[in-house]
């Protein structure tokens, strides 16, 4: 059997790598804009960094892959971007030495062991951000935009913005009691994750994907948000209407990470090309992981963008950011050594044309073929005649006109003639 790529994980073969560094390209545009820096965080860490004590969510449970080389430290390979860039954070002393918000950003591979679909594989690349050291719906409302005006940059339709409130700690632990309250009666009603959810985090079970049309989970009690809450929830949603940010409350929006409190968004399409996985992008604030973590009290928001995701999604919308690609020029050499044409190929180059060459002394003809295969706009001849005089045969492929020139003012002589026909 010849070797494959394993379960859940894919190829980037050029074409696709090209629509990946385009969307990649645009949200470091977007990064830069809203002033985040991005930095990198190692492929794998100690699992503590990702497992916190009592953690419920199935990434953390079921979905890590952890292993260990000396069976001294466990390690595992990074799952989600938001603890590394917090262990960054704290490790580097960071929230000393930089004004506060620390705005940082990533764009990294992430690895869950999920079961695969469309949308959904096993190492996939998140591009995300974090805004931590400050609290203040201004900075909830800023995050979220950076998010949507960047798909809406793309061009995606049919995109929607679900927020909700899961209350600060005060509210959360209020409402989880309510809910434990409310659902012990019903547990055997409850599939086996719930069940196992209802007294560590009982808040799960009202986004768990199995129980989502059983009435039990239906009619469980709403959150009530306290006073401080309540305004701060209020406040978000007025800059979001500020921004110009639709939105829609969905009070079941719970995410699956533990440590969200107060504000959590997902961006959603509704293409039918998403499938069952139509969330684009996901995030929200959280109050307590930083001094979880170990570091001192600062709260942070963020969210993460499913790269195969949107990609997936801007396929099927036919939308891509760049022109297809082409050549400035491709050197046809048909002189017997490859001197000249190497030297007026590193010319081009250097002066910022995308050029190539033949480096198979191939006949005209063959040569030919693969500069209009590569869609090249100059082709540029080397013969006999040409070595001898110093010069070249241009061919301009779009006016199919022809002509001599000296080696010399090759460049300028190509930047006269496109700048002619752009006029
Ligand atoms: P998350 O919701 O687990 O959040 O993931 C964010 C996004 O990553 C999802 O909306 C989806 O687009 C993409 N994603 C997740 N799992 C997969 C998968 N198996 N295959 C393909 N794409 C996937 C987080 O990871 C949080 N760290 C986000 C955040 C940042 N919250 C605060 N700051």
């Amino acid at each position: 059997m010849p070797y494959q790529t394993v379960k859940g994980t894919y190829d980037l073969l050029p074409e696709k790598m090209k629509r990946f560094n385009e969307l990649e390209t645009l949200f470091r545009s977007f990064l830069e804009i809203y002033g985040y820096s991005e930095i990198k965080t190692p492929v794998f860490e100690y699992t503590g960094v990702f497992k916190k004590e009592n953690d419920t969510s199935d990434m953390v449970t079921k979905e890590m892959y952890t292993f260990s080389v000396n069976e001294k430290d466990s390690l595992t390979l990074r799952p989600e971007g938001t603890p590394g860039v917090i262990r960054l954070i704290i490790e580097n002393k960071l929230y000393g030495s930089m004004e506060l918000p620390i705005k940082m950003a990533y764009i990294e591979e992430m690895f869950r062991h999920e079961r695969p679909q469309k949308g959904r594989q096993r190492q996939f690349t998140q591009m995300g951000i974090e805004c931590i050291g400050d609290k203040d719906p201004l900075i909830d409302a800023e995050v979220i935009a950076l998010g949507y005006f960047y798909i809406k940059t793309i061009g995606l339709e049919g995109v929607k913005v679900l927020i909700n409130s899961l209350g600060d700690t005060e509210s959360r632990l209020n409402y989880k009691k309510e809910l434990i309250d409310y659902f012990t009666p019903y547990k055997d009603q409850l599939c086996t994750d719930c069940q196992s959810r209802l007294l560590k985090n009982p808040l799960r079970i009202l986004d768990c994907k199995i129980d989502h049309e059983n009435p039990v989970v239906q009619n469980a009690p709403k959150m009530k948000l306290n006073e401080v809450s309540e305004e701060y929830f209020n406040q978000v949603k007025h800059y979001l209407d500020i921004l110009g940010i639709p939105y829609e409350i969905d009070d079941k929006l719970v995410r699956g990470l533990d440590y969200y409190t107060d504000t959590v968004f997902e961006v959603v399409s509704t293409n039918e090309e998403s499938g069952s996985q139509a969330t684009i992008f996901g995030g929200g604030r959280y109050d307590d992981l930083v001094k979880e973590m170990g570091g001192p009290q600062l709260s942070g928001i963020g969210f993460a963008i499913g790269l195969e995701r949107l990609l997936i999604l801007a396929e099927a919308e036919g939308i891509f950011l760049e022109s297809e690609p082409y050549l400035d020029a491709y050197v046809i050499n048909l002189y017997e050594n490859n001197d000249q044409a190497m030297k007026v190929a590193a010319m081009l180059r250097e002066e910022g044309f995308i050029t190539e060459m033949d480096y198979y002394h191939r006949s005209l003809k063959a040569q030919f073929k693969s500069s209009d295969r590569k869609k090249a706009r100059f082709v540029i001849i080397i013969g006999e005649d040409e070595v001898k005089n110093e010069t070249v045969t241009l061919k301009d492929t779009l006016t199919k006109a022809q002509e001599e020139v000296p080696v010399k003012e090759l460049c300028e002589r190509m930047d006269q003639l496109l700048e002619d026909y752009y006029e």
